[in-house]
């Protein structure tokens, strides 16, 4: 938290945040490993605006929250209605239809998402997403593995406390008539339960099932459920998709009442909880298949599927299993310069070509002072050009863990260094 007085104008918006080193360290590995990974699965990285047409998320949801009451809406000032984008999975499949590429089309993102909710620990009004989406293929097989993307990226991190909830939201028109049969079990609890109920029960009966009012969940509990009633299609897709993660070894729990915040969503849907998190903020992902989405913003039927990966949520699940934490040098070498000769840059320029991370300090200051700054830059060695080494031609390496000195060959120095760091990896 800034100390700076929280009615300026020059602080970050309320609900975003500043990354600043080292914090952002982990942020860089959070998106490295997820490339790396999502790379091992064959998918290729999108970057997209950061804002479209307002008319490529109303298909997202005329019904949600997000897009009703949540999006960052602007004219240009060529009088172009625009949105921030809330979400990556409409943008993915607005480029599919414009790009055509030939499917499956595999990708993944990161990238920022815009929503105006109440912020809090794990809400805010800007929120960075790492996901993945395929397009083109209904197979079974993809749905399971784009889970065991989502589920081998939580493990690379080293979370263990995240349960995979699993469900099936089936066709639209198992859909339409589970809503029937839903609409009437609810009406028939809407006199007892008042009128906030009956309108959420006749408007969004789908998102009742998710709603936490105590008064409600025994009606809640007790409703018929969406898996009860899928057609045959729908029932062995979702029938295939378990067995899949069975044959992974990916354990998952089914959860019927699981309502994802989107209208696209069609078949399977899943998210991923922390249970480290409060439960209000604790799912980590999730996602689904939206298989009439491409077809809706007018390109060919197409099928799909993705997640997307709350990049703070992760950050906090990983703080509190203390996984991903900084540590470690972030420098292997830092120079200090007695010469003053100008040859520090020429040496430190060539650790750095040679794969070296390496850093010095400017202005010409005592050798106590750049020490200063070698230990705050949390550098493992501090590389000494002094004169009396510099007339053997060599340099002073302290290690700035043990305070351990030695002399090294000048030119031997960046292999000796990089020697040292295979060895404490
Ligand atoms: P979503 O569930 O809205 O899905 O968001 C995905 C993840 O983003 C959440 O599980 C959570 O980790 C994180 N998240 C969402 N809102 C916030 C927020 N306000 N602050 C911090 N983190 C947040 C989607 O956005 C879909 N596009 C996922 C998808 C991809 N479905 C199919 N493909």
């Amino acid at each position: 938290m800034s100390d700076a007085d929280p009615r300026s104008k020059y602080r970050a918006p309320i609900g975003t945040h500043d990354v600043l080193p080292p914090e952002s360290d982990r942020w860089t590995r959070a998106v490295a490993t997820f490339a790396d990974r999502a790379a091992r699965f064959g998918y290729g990285l999108v970057v997209m605006p950061v804002f479209e047409h307002v008319e490529v998320f109303q298909r997202v949801g005329e019904s949600t929250d997000v897009v009703r009451k949540e999006m960052y809406e602007l004219t240009d000032r060529g009088d172009r209605r625009l949105a921030l984008r809330p979400e990556g999975t409409a943008p993915i499949v607005r480029a599919y239809v414009e790009h055509r590429p030939t499917p499956p089309w595999k990708v993944w993102y990161i990238a920022p998402n815009f929503r105006y909710e109440r912020p809090q620990k794990g809400r805010y009004r800007q929120h960075w997403q790492l996901g993945a989406e395929v397009l083109g293929a209904d197979d079974p097989e993809v749905d399971v593995e784009v889970i065991a993307l989502a589920h081998g990226y939580y493990r690379d991190l080293g979370l263990e406390a995240v349960r995979l909830l699993v469900n099936s939201m089936g066709s639209p028109d198992d859909r339409r008539r589970y809503v029937d049969v839903l609409q009437r079990y609810l009406r028939g609890h809407a006199d007892r339960l008042g009128d906030e109920f009956r309108i959420r029960a006749e408007q969004h009966p789908l998102r009742l099932l998710d709603a936490k009012e105590e008064g409600w969940q025994d009606v809640i509990e007790r409703a018929p459920q969406l898996t009860e009633h899928l057609g045959d299609r729908a029932r062995e897709h979702f029938e295939s998709v378990q067995e899949g993660l069975e044959a992974l070894g990916i354990s998952f729990e089914l959860a019927p009442r699981l309502v994802r915040g989107f209208d696209y969503y069609t078949s399977t849907t899943f998210e991923f909880a922390a249970d480290a998190l409060d439960a209000a903020q604790n799912a980590i992902g999730g996602g689904g298949r939206y298989d009439q989405l491409a077809e809706e913003m007018g390109g060919p039927p197409t099928p799909g599927i993705g997640f997307g990966i709350g990049v703070e949520r992760v950050l906090i699940a990983c703080d509190a299993e203390a996984t991903l934490q900084a540590g470690g040098p972030r420098l292997d070498a830092f120079v200090i310069d007695q010469l003053g000769d100008g040859s520090a840059s020429v040496f430190l320029n060539a650790l750095r070509d040679s794969g070296l991370r390496a850093d010095r300090a400017y202005g010409g200051r005592s050798f106590k002072a750049q020490m200063k700054v070698a230990d705050r830059a949390k550098a493992a060695y501090a590389v000494i050009l002094g004169r009396a080494e510099a007339e053997h031609e060599k340099v002073a390496v302290r290690n700035l863990t043990t305070g351990e000195q030695l002399e090294v060959p000048g030119e031997q120095v960046a292999g000796w260094l990089r020697e040292r760091r295979e060895h404490e990896r």
